[in-house]
C-alpha cells in the first residue's frame, strides 16, 4: 500500500509509487458550495444541492447559516445532497458566536451578508484563521456604513454591527475573489448600485451564483455591478467537482509517464481552468470531454496522461489564477526537467499557512535545493528527493501537496497533521490510495 493512515489518526505514511491509474470522483467545488449555501440562506424557498462539497470549510459555512436561523439537512439521495431552507434577506440575530473554523471564505464572504443585517454578530476562527488579514473586507464594508471591530492589525475575531448600507465603487488593492464576493453580497443590501473593479480578474463564482439565484449582475471589463434590493429565488443545482482538488491527482499523473487518470464532472470555469493550460505546457497530456453547463458553470470530464514533466514559470495573472494549486505544483517541481519559478505570489504567505515557507521547509527536509523569495520560489529541476518527516503546518493543501511529492521520493515519508486535508477534501487519502500502484 502506497498510502497508510494507520500510524496515528493525524499522521499518514506515503511510500514510493510506480504509477497512477484509475477514475476519481472529485467532491463538489468548495468555492461554489460556500456561495450556494450563503445565497440559499438569504433566498426565498428551499434550495437543493447535489455533490455539495464535503469540505470541513463548507460545514463551517452551513453551521454559521444555521446559527442565523437557516435550517439545512443532508438528503439520502446521493453523495453530498443537501437541502437549505432559505430565510429571505433578513436573517435571525445569532445567539452565539459564529465559528468559521479554518475557513477564510466563510468569514470574508458571510461578513458581506452580515453587514446588511439589522443586528450585531461576532465571527471567530481557529488559530490559523485568527492570523489572517481581514482589513481587506473591513475597509469596503466600513465605507458602505457597517461598523466592524477586529483585533490589532485587522485580525479575527470580527464584530460586525450591520444596518443600512450605501453603495460604493470599490477598487480592491489585492486581487481576491473572496473580497469581490463579500462586497457584491453586501451590495444586495445597499440602496443603489455597487461596483467592484478588480486589479486582475479573479474567479467569478460569486457573480455566476448570484445570477443562478435570479440576481442581475453586470460585468464590463474587470468591473462587476450589482443593484441593491434584489430578491433571490431558491435553486436546485449540482455542484461541479473541484478542480483545485483534482490538481493533486493531475500532478500525480504528471510524475509517472504512462499513468492515466479520469476525473468526471470537473469544474471548467475559465477563471479556474488556467491550471489545465499550465499543466499541458509543463508536459501533461490532457483532454476534456462531455462539456456541459450547470447554472452558468462549465463542467467537463478530464482524461490525463503522464508523459514527462518540464516545469516552467508561473507569474502575474497566472499566479492569481493558480493561487490554490501552487503548493502542489511547487512540491513536484524538483522532479521536473527545468524546475519551477513562482513570482508575484505574496498572497501565498497569508493563506491557511505561509505557503511559501511551508513548501520550502518541507522540500528541504526531502533533500531539495530551494530558493525562497519574499513573493515566490525558485526550485531547480532534476533533483532526487528522499522520504522525510514532514509537517502539514495545519494546512490542507500542504498536507496533500506533499503526499503527491512523496510518491516519487526514495523511501517512506510521514506527513504529520495530515488530517488537515479534511478542510477541503476529507476522502483525499482514500482516493489517492485507490489510484496509486506501487508494483
Ligand atoms: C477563494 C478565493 C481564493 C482562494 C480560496 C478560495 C474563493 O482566495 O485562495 O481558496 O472561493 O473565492 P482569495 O480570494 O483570497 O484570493
Amino acid at each position: 500500500m502506497a498510502v497508510d493512515s494507520k500510524l496515528h489518526d493525524s499522521n499518514v505514511i506515503v511510500r514510493p509509487a510506480r504509477s497512477v491509474r484509475g477514475v476519481v470522483r472529485i467532491p463538489g467545488d468548495k468555492s461554489i458550495s460556500h456561495r450556494y449555501a450563503m445565497l440559499a440562506a438569504i433566498a426565498e424557498g428551499t434550495s437543493r444541492f447535489q455533490n455539495f462539497s464535503a469540505a470541513r470549510d463548507c460545514a463551517s459555512t452551513l453551521d454559521c447559516v444555521s446559527k442565523l436561523g437557516c435550517e439545512w439537512k443532508r438528503l439520502k439521495d446521493g453523495d453530498g445532497a443537501i437541502e437549505v431552507r432559505g430565510v429571505g434577506p433578513r436573517l435571525n440575530a445569532p445567539a452565539e458566536v459564529l465559528d468559521c473554523g479554518n475557513s477564510g471564505s466563510t468569514m470574508r464572504m458571510l461578513s458581506g451578508i452580515l453587514a446588511g443585517q439589522p443586528f450585531s454578530s461576532e465571527l471567530c476562527g481557529d488559530e490559523s484563521l485568527s492570523r489572517r488579514p481581514m482589513a481587506r473586507i473591513m475597509t469596503p464594508l466600513s465605507e458602505m456604513g457597517a461598523r466592524i471591530e477586529a483585533t490589532e492589525g485587522g485580525r479575527p475575531p470580527l464584530k460586525i454591527h450591520g444596518g443600512s448600507l450605501k453603495p460604493i465603487h470599490y477598487r480592491p488593492e489585492v486581487a481576491s475573489a473572496q473580497v469581490k464576493s463579500c462586497v457584491l453580497f453586501a451590495g444586495l443590501f445597499a440602496e443603489g448600485e455597487t461596483v467592484v473593479e478588480e486589479p486582475i480578474r479573479t474567479r467569478d463564482h460569486g457573480e455566476i451564483a448570484l445570477r443562478a439565484f435570479g440576481v442581475e449582475v453586470e460585468r464590463e471589463g474587470n468591473a462587476v455591478r450589482i443593484a441593491g434590493g434584489q430578491h433571490l429565488r431558491a435553486i436546485e443545482a449540482h455542484v461541479p467537482g473541484d478542480l483545485s482538488s483534482a490538481a493533486f491527482f493531475l500532478c500525480a499523473a504528471a510524475l509517472f509517464p504512462g499513468s492515466q487518470i479520469t476525473l468526471p464532472g470537473i469544474l471548467m470555469n475559465p477563471t479556474r481552468a488556467r491550471l489545465l493550460d499550465i499543466l499541458m505546457q509543463m508536459g501533461l497530456k490532457v483532454s476534456v470531454g462531455h462539456l456541459e453547463e450547470h447554472h452558468g458553470e462549465l463542467v467537463g470530464s478530464i482524461e490525463a496522461r503522464g508523459a514527462g514533466w518540464k516545469g516552467g514559470l508561473i507569474a502575474g495573472a497566472d499566479t492569481a489564477a493558480l493561487i490554490d494549486e501552487i503548493p502542489v505544483l511547487a512540491a513536484v517541481a524538483p522532479y521536473s526537467d527545468e524546475g519551477l519559478e513562482v513570482r508575484d505570489g505574496k498572497e501565498l504567505r497569508v493563506k491557511e499557512s505561509d505557503r511559501i515557507a511551508a513548501v520550502a521547509i518541507n522540500l528541504r527536509k526531502m533533500g531539495a535545493e530551494v530558493e525562497e523569495r519574499p513573493d515566490g520560489l525558485r526550485i531547480p529541476g532534476r533533483q532526487n528527493l528522499h522520504g522525510a518527516q514532514l509537517d502539514s503546518f495545519g494546512d490542507h493543501r500542504i498536507a496533500m501537496a506533499f503526499a503527491i511529492a512523496a510518491l516519487r521520493a526514495d523511501g517512506e515519508t510521514i506527513i504529520h497533521g495530515a488530517d488537515a486535508a479534511g478542510v477541503s477534501y476529507p476522502a483525499f487519502f482514500k482516493d489517492l490510495t485507490s489510484i496509486v500502484s506501487s508494483s
